[in-house]
């Protein structure tokens, strides 16, 4: 009998405008996998009973986005460190012990920030705008670079002090008003971007030697055209999107692929 094709699958809600079928059926191209990887919108009280038709029907693994990362970590029955930290789960995969739970986005923002962007994090400071999910998903692997500061400001400062209190000392927490001296990488992790909106910060922030990244991707956001009015350099989230589909590749198939040629793709 010929081995069934193994099937991957994005699962959110919506998901018509995903990109990440696009980026793993380039991945499984480039380094020959036979494999399928589709979009499925799971209903909004559906997540759980939608993954587990996905496994009757062949699913090996799968990518987790809005709004269902946080019931993602709950079906897990297994959890890697980074997903544990993190909170919530963005790449599951199915094997014969149960529902693996990891989260790939922050090691998809490291290796975007220091290998493609060329921006070194040891010894830097970071401020990162922010203290939901999003924010809370990169902060561990950002420590793992060992930054010199790492600051999380957020309209809600209490937020910002409960995120800062789950990871210890080399965290601290403020709000915008109080982020008012220089860094050298500044991280919008809020959702203000998806509505058009900029977090109010201070534009002392910003120098000729910040980088401002935007975790949103495909369309130049207020807080990058703030931050560029204000000297910084500035990059989208869209490295982040393709190296964290890398990671999660990497967790399902043990091959790396290369990112470079996926992104200038996505971008052209
Ligand atoms: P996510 O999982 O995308 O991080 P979330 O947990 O709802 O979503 O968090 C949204 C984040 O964006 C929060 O930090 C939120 O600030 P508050 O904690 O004060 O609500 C932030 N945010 C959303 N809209 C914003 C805006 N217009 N300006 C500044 N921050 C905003």
């Amino acid at each position: 009998m010929a081995a069934m094709t193994d099937r991957y699958a994005v699962f959110g809600h919506p998901i018509a405008h995903s990109k990440s079928p696009h980026i793993h059926a380039a991945f499984a191209r480039q380094t020959g996998q036979d494999m399928t990887y589709e979009a499925i919108l799971a209903p909004l009280d559906g997540f759980a009973a939608s993954v587990a038709q996905f496994i009757v029907v062949g699913g090996r693994g799968a990518n987790i986005t809005v709004p269902f990362k946080e019931q993602a970590f709950a079906l897990a029955n297994r959890l890697s460190p980074r997903a544990q930290r993190a909170g919530a789960v963005n790449t599951l995969l199915f094997d014969a012990d149960g529902i693996l739970g990891d989260n790939t986005d922050g090691a998809g923002l490291v290796a975007d920030l220091t290998r493609n962007l060329n921006c070194p994090l040891a010894g830097k400071r970071i401020l990162l705008v922010g203290a939901g999910g999003a924010a809370r998903g990169v902060i561990e692997p950002l420590l793992d670079q060992k930054p010199s500061a790492l600051v999380i400001a957020n309209r809600t400062v209490s937020r910002a002090q409960e995120l800062a209190g789950l990871f210890g000392h080399g965290v601290t927490a403020c709000g915008f008003d109080a982020a008012d001296t220089p860094f050298d990488l500044v991280i919008n992790a809020t959702a203000a971007s998806l509505a058009g909106e900029l977090p109010p910060l201070s534009p002392r922030v910003f120098t000729a030697d910040t980088l401002a990244y935007d975790m949103m991707y495909g369309r130049d956001t207020p807080f990058l055209s703030f931050a560029r009015t204000h000297g910084a350099a500035t990059a989208d989230g869209l490295g982040m999107l393709v190296e964290q589909a890398a990671e999660a590749f990497y967790l399902w198939r043990g091959v790396r692929p290369d990112t470079a040629p996926v992104i200038a793709a996505l971008r052209a």
